[in-house]
């Protein structure tokens, strides 16, 4: 029987271990947040240099976007993102954790420039960051680990410089959540994933020894290192996944990438799809009347784009429809004859055959030489004169053709999403895209398949032209996956007219401008947000 005196001894020994954890969150605490005379100037700082609404108790939303003054996607989503919180909750400050080490008044008018949208700098605060080199750092091995490490120690520069009441990563840096936690148990953790850092599809690419994926082709080639590789990535993954568990409420860009953070961070409850804001509104300014005979597809010259089955699918199209073949005795027009056609600034015939137009850019020599060998291919499939491809057109000229072009085609499988099918349904083209992943998912739906449901019939392009609201389910574009279904589909929106044209094309832009505008981002971000500020109500009960 074990005497008082052992018992006395495993209970210390226990309360030791138990301890230790605590004892090490205390020294982080301490070391990252600073005294809490520290923090209170900080505060002070930002308080004196901003101003909220007094009607509410002010809340501070730290947003970890180190690189607020960039201009892509990711940007337009976190200064929409503020843009929504200025709107609905003026006593909310939103304050950026920025390494572009730009001053608020010139980002406030950068953001102006390229997004257009119009951000009270009152409620904005800037905290610059002098660590950002730990996450740009381009390291040549063990990239994730080492640029994971780099965001949680930007993290931690961060969260001294400021601890916010909402921690709101807008970039994806989900490593960084359990320190945010560790910090401070009562900061909720806000996340828009673009894009999962680790994918399952990475982890089979890496097993099944994919060159392209395995950057050193040393690895590629040998079973032992694959191997060593594949546990590195289910390693990370489980990482990965743990980190993002920490997250109390999960915003992803598209259903694609919301199935691999449900799988991942195991949170179904709080994780949700919210589209990103495209910028559409100049496109639906085009008419949808009177188009060119001009099928035009607008993918960068990149091999899973699969731009040659556009050609196949074309050259299929036009030897089942041979009325629409370009006479042999017509020269082929030049380019510049076409735009100046589209400009309306010269009187050239117009196109009375169907052309197909490859407009794309070119990263580098490779995409170069793939878009040279396309022409070949329109050449040896003898379609080369209805055929044009452009490389880095500006997009002063991809716009002309967005609005003068009757079909868009994009054929990649898999794309994540595709924001060149929102703009060319935007811009009122009938589009074929391949039928799987964003396109089928997220973009074109409801879609017309072969051998499910043909073309509507005029009775219900009219009923939807009388009331697009009530008639959902009136498809809004096309999809197809082998060359014999492109080339149907081809067919079918060369040869569509009336109003189950009109109607189409209606429907296109309707889904690809509500679907996807700021003010459905909005919406669907504010059910989200919404109960964060509510909880933090509930934590203050004076205000
Ligand atoms: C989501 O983000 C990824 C990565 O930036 C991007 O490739 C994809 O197009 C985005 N999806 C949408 C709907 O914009
Ligand atoms: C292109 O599409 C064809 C037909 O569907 C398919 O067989 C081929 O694998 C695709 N190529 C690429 C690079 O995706």
């Amino acid at each position: 029987m074990p005497s008082l005196q052992t018992f006395i001894h495993y209970s210390f020994a226990i309360g030791v271990v138990l301890a230790v954890p605590v004892v090490l969150t205390l020294i982080i605490q301490f070391i990252v947040l600073g005294t809490v005379s520290h923090q209170n100037a900080c505060k002070q700082k930002i308080a004196s240099s901003t101003k909220p609404s007094p009607n509410h108790r002010t809340y501070y939303a730290g947003f970890f976007h180190p690189y607020p003054n960039a201009g892509g996607g990711g940007e337009r989503v976190l200064w929409t993102m503020i843009k929504a919180i200025q709107d609905k909750y003026p006593f909310i400050i939103s304050v950026i954790y920025s390494g572009d080490n730009i001053n608020r008044d010139t980002l406030v008018r950068n953001v102006k420039a390229k997004f257009g949208l119009n951000i009270n700098p009152d409620t904005v605060y800037i905290v610059d960051l002098k660590w950002r080199s730990w996450v740009d750092h381009k390291y040549p091995r063990l990239t994730l680990v080492m640029q994971s490490i780099g965001s949680l120690m930007l993290a931690a520069e961060a969260i001294h410089q400021f601890v916010p009441d909402i921690f709101i990563d807008t970039v994806g840096y989900a490593f960084t959540y359990p320190l945010v936690n560790l910090l401070s148990s009562n900061i909720p953790i806000v996340a828009y994933t673009h894009y999962p850092t680790i994918s399952s599809d990475m982890q089979t690419m890496v097993s099944s020894r994919e060159s392209g994926f395995n950057n050193d082709p040393r690895i590629a080639a040998s079973p032992t290192l694959t191997n060593l590789k594949s546990i590195y990535y289910r390693v990370l993954a489980h990482a990965y996944a743990f980190s993002g568990s920490f997250a109390d409420m999960v915003m992803t860009n598209s259903s694609w990438t919301y199935g691999h953070i449900v799988k991942l961070f195991d949170l179904p409850r709080m994780t949700s799809v919210v589209y990103p804001p495209c910028d559409t509104a100049a496109l639906t300014e085009f008419s949808m009347n009177n188009r060119q005979n001009v099928i035009m597809s607008l993918a960068q010259f990149r091999p899973e784009k699969n731009h040659s089955l556009q050609l196949e699918a074309f050259a299929k199209f036009l030897k089942e429809y041979p009325q629409y073949k370009a006479p042999g005795s017509k020269a082929k027009p030049a380019t510049e004859d076409i735009l100046q056609l589209l400009e309306g600034s010269k009187e050239v015939e117009s196109i009375d055959y169907p052309l197909l137009v490859m407009i794309g850019g070119a990263r580098n020599i490779e995409d170069e030489a793939r878009a040279e060998s396309l022409r070949q291919l329109a050449s040896s499939l003898g379609v080369n004169n209805q055929v044009y491809v452009i490389v880095n057109a500006p997009w002063s000229q991809v716009q002309l053709w967005l609005k003068h072009s009757s079909v868009g085609i994009h054929t990649m499988r898999d794309e994540h999403f595709g924001i060149n099918i929102v703009e060319m349904m935007a811009a009122g083209l009938l589009t074929i895209a391949h039928d799987s992943a964003g396109p089928k998912l997220d973009i074109i739906s409801p879609a017309i398949r072969i051998n499910e449901n043909a073309l509507p019939s005029e009775a219900q392009a009219q009923a939807y032209l009388k009331a697009p609201e009530e008639n959902k389910d009136f498809p809004v574009g096309m999809v197809a996956t082998t060359t014999d279904e492109f080339a149907q589909m081809i067919a079918c929106s060369i040869n569509v007219k009336g109003p189950v044209e009109k109607a189409l094309r209606s429907a296109a832009r309707a889904a690809a401008t509500t679907k996807f505008s700021e003010a459905a981002f909005s919406t669907a971000f504010y059910r989200r947000f919404n109960p964060v500020v509510r909880w933090l109500d509930s934590q203050n009960p004076d205000s």
